[in-house]
């Protein structure tokens, strides 16, 4: 059998998400021994640079895992060597060319198979990918090409997107990243589901009050205002991330753990769901605030954001998933910037104990304290459990206590970044972690019309102030629904 290789291209190497994700990602995964053994990793951008000058700004943002610092330099010199550079034009079919002589050069004989990740801006994709099936593709294996959101900005841009890349590339080619999906406790959403008995039988409306999708940063917008004024952050979170996890959470049981069998059921979920009303909504836009003589610049402080924007840095909404499982259970989204701390999770909300005897005690007083599962996706990843318990004591004193299993106790392990998983994922071909095209479309066809509307009547934000819990509108939106948030 004829040896094999895998070129990996990082088209628009040496922007922001390359530096900071993809490059340390394949670093970590080279450290592992993830990597086949006959690898290249090539970075392509307009900038002139050198092989050394790109290691030299590789080499920047590497690290090992805080368990296998010894022969980590080593390790660094020896992935760097394999680390390339190649000046072009993103739509220039020469300057691919180029590159496809010298990564035949890399391969030497070998089975030939690439993989490019592009990572730069929406409106050169197509270009980019044009050329580089084209004029780099692999003739004797695969080629695939991991791609970015934003994915066009509503139903029709976003499938116009898709047919210009389906000119170029067939659909298992595409490798459409959403990276919430990589997150370690996302992927175990579904271990903790569909292999514990315990959960399953409560996964539906008899026993779940309200889901909640919760998305908070503590910082703005800086130095990215160009980018998000154009999506805010409906878009940048809810319709993927959000609504990506809210589609694991909800789907029926898969036939298998296949990429297509899950997709299949995830698209299920996506085509269920009432179109969301304005009314369901709540839209926020962080200003400037001083706090301990320090102040923090509001969104439209921004010189790369109109002063009068209305872009929403911040949202809430409720969905209903209008089928036999789901009907009437309010799922709940919060996402922001600037708020006061950063965390994402979700919890699941039950409903109260029928008859329980011990509300009916005077002195417990425990109307409020249903269960609620939380799922702490960022940072210190964690599930915990609330339940009901007794204090220990002669009296009867219930309160409410947390079975706990929090990631950085109980494994010893450093959790992979998301980049990681998914770089993996696309080498080897496995395409449950990405989103297919009419998962896409789907999830467009359900924003698309509240964003329009949103856009027509120029809706306001509501205004809160940098590092607070956002709009107060959030409560009321939540107590309509007869939904308390859970992480205030
Ligand atoms: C990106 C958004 O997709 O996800 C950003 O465009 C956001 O606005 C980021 O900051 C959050 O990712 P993470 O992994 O840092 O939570």
């Amino acid at each position: 059998q004829q040896e094999s290789t895998v070129s990996i291209t990082v088209v628009g190497a040496s922007g922001d998400l390359a530096k900071k994700k993809i490059f340390p990602a394949l670093f970590a995964l080279y450290y592992e021994g993830c990597l086949p053994q006959h690898f290249t990793i090539y970075g392509y951008a307009r900038s002139k640079m050198t092989d050394g000058e790109l290691r030299d700004m590789v080499s920047k943002t590497l690290t090992c895992r805080i368990d296998k610092r010894a022969n980590c330099g080593e390790k660094m010199e020896e992935f760097l060597k394999r680390c390339f550079y190649h000046t072009g034009q993103y739509d220039s079919q020469e300057h691919f060319v180029a590159l496809d002589k010298k990564l035949k050069e890399h391969e030497g004989g070998r089975l030939s198979n690439r993989l490019f990740y592009l990572s730069i801006p929406p409106n050169i994709f197509v270009d980019a990918v044009k050329c580089a099936s084209s004029s780099a593709s692999s003739l004797s294996g695969w080629t695939r090409v991991i791609v970015e959101k934003p994915f066009g900005r509503d139903s029709k841009t976003s499938a116009a997107l898709t047919n210009s890349l389906k000119h170029y590339l067939e659909e298992d080619q595409i490798f459409r990243i959403d990276h919430y999906l990589g997150k370690e406790l996302v992927e175990n959403l579904s271990v903790l589901r569909f292999s514990n008995l315990i959960f399953e039988p409560l996964w539906s409306r008899q026993y779940i009050q309200n889901v909640q999708f919760i998305f908070s940063e503590d910082f703005g917008t800086e130095g990215r205002g160009g980018y998000f004024d154009h999506y805010g952050i409906i878009r940048d979170i809810m319709q993927n991330h959000l609504l990506q996890i809210l589609a694991l959470f909800a789907m029926e049981t898969p036939v298998s753990l296949d990429a297509e069998d899950i997709r299949n059921e995830k698209v299920k979920v996506l085509r269920s769901m009432r179109p969301i009303q304005l009314e369901d909504v709540v839209m926020g836009q962080y200003k400037s605030t001083t706090k301990g003589g320090v102040t923090y610049p509001g969104y439209t402080d921004d010189k790369t954001v109109p002063k009068d924007s209305l872009t929403p840095t911040f949202a809430a909404a409720a969905l209903f998933i209008d089928n036999a499982r789901w009907d009437g259970v309010p799922f709940l989204m919060k996402a922001g910037k600037a708020l006061h701390t950063r965390s994402a999770e979700i919890r699941v909300q039950f409903k109260h104990v029928p008859g329980n005897l011990y509300n009916r005690n005077s002195g417990t007083n425990l109307d409020r304290t249903t269960n609620e599962l939380v799922i702490r996706v960022q940072p210190d990843e964690g599930i915990y459990l609330k339940i009901n318990n007794k204090v220990p004591g002669l009296g009867m004193r219930l309160d409410q206590s947390h079975l706990n299993l929090l990631y950085s106790t109980r494994y010893s392990k450093e959790i992979p970044d998301a980049y990681e998983r998914l770089l993996l994922d696309a080498i080897e071909g496995e395409r449950r972690l990405f989103i297919r095209s009419d998962e896409l479309d789907a999830a467009w066809a359900l924003f698309t019309p509240l964003l329009e509307e949103i856009e027509e009547k120029k809706m306001i934000p509501e205004f809160y102030p940098y590092g607070s819990r956002g709009p107060v509108g959030a409560h009321y939106l939540a107590a309509k629904h007869n939904v308390q948030w859970g992480d205030l």
